[in-house]
């Protein structure tokens, strides 16, 4: 059996998707057929890196937001909703990473920092979840950390910090999400794996056949769970209303 990965028909939205892994992600999702909402902070930057990917014969638009602002990011996923869809997939990619010590490092730029990194994703995945609950669709949020949330490195304590807390804020969105996310978990016996279904030995055998091939090549020592996001905590103890 010959498996292919094939995103046709699906709008891929992409957060910071100008330059570096952004552009990169936004690429490949596009080589896989998918229809790619290429976000970046100015219209240029976005417009620019969406002309790119449309002329190498990617279904591509440019939608400008910054990601600190909440009601740009409503504004932009309103746009990417009515132009082109519910995104199935949003990698929430954009980020910074300013180098400074921690004994100069100004108010303001620890701020900035946070707002883009951490509440860039909070705003992003908020928003596109509302979207996608309303629109009745399951998707996919993919966000970006960085080794820097395990390992402290000089002259990044914001970064670390942000980096640190995207990781936990992706396993609780994980937890709370799950039910309204997949549309499995509706009818799944009661059980408390966010996925809302028992693994099934294909899950496993899909994962095992990704981490085996060269998509995932640059991956080493990493370890993956695939739990249906079991591991990011326990769905059942809620608090009463
Ligand atoms: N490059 C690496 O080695 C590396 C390693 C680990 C994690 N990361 C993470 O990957 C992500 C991308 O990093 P990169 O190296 O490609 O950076 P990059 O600077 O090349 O790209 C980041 C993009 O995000 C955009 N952006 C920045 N602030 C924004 C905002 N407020 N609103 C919307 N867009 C904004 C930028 O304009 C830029 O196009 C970041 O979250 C970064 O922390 C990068």
């Amino acid at each position: 059996m010959t498996i292919s990965i094939d995103f046709s028909g699906q709008v891929v939205l992409v957060t910071g998707g100008a330059s570096g892994l952004g552009f990169a992600i936004s690429e490949a999702f596009g080589r896989a057929g998918a229809t790619i909402a290429l976000n970046d902070r100015s219209p240029d930057r976005a417009e620019r890196a969406a002309g790119e990917l449309s002329r190498a014969g990617t279904a591509c638009r440019g939608f400008s937001a910054d990601v600190r602002d909440a009601m740009a990011v409503r504004s932009m996923v309103d746009r990417v909703v009515t132009e082109l869809g519910p995104p199935a997939v949003t990698v929430v990619n954009a980020g910074i990473y300013p180098n400074t010590p921690f004994l100069e490092l100004p108010e303001e730029e620890w701020d900035r920092v946070l707002d883009t990194n951490l509440k860039g994703v909070f705003l992003t995945c908020q928003t596109v979840a509302k979207a996608l609950v309303s629109a009745n669709q399951g998707g996919q949020l993919l966000t970006v950390s960085s080794g820097a949330a395990n390992t402290a490195f000089w002259g990044w304590s914001h970064y670390c910090a942000s980096k640190a807390a995207v990781v936990m804020l992706t396993r609780a969105m994980a937890l709370e999400l799950g039910e309204h996310l997949d549309e499995a978990y509706k009818h799944a016996a009661r059980t408390s794996i966010p996925i809302g279904r028992p693994g099934e030995p294909t899950d496993i055998a899909n994962a095992v056949l990704m981490l085996a091939s060269p998509l995932t090549d640059y991956m080493s020592g990493a370890v993956v769970a695939v739990d249906g996001g079991s591991s990011s905590g326990r769905t059942g103890v809620r608090p009463k209303s």
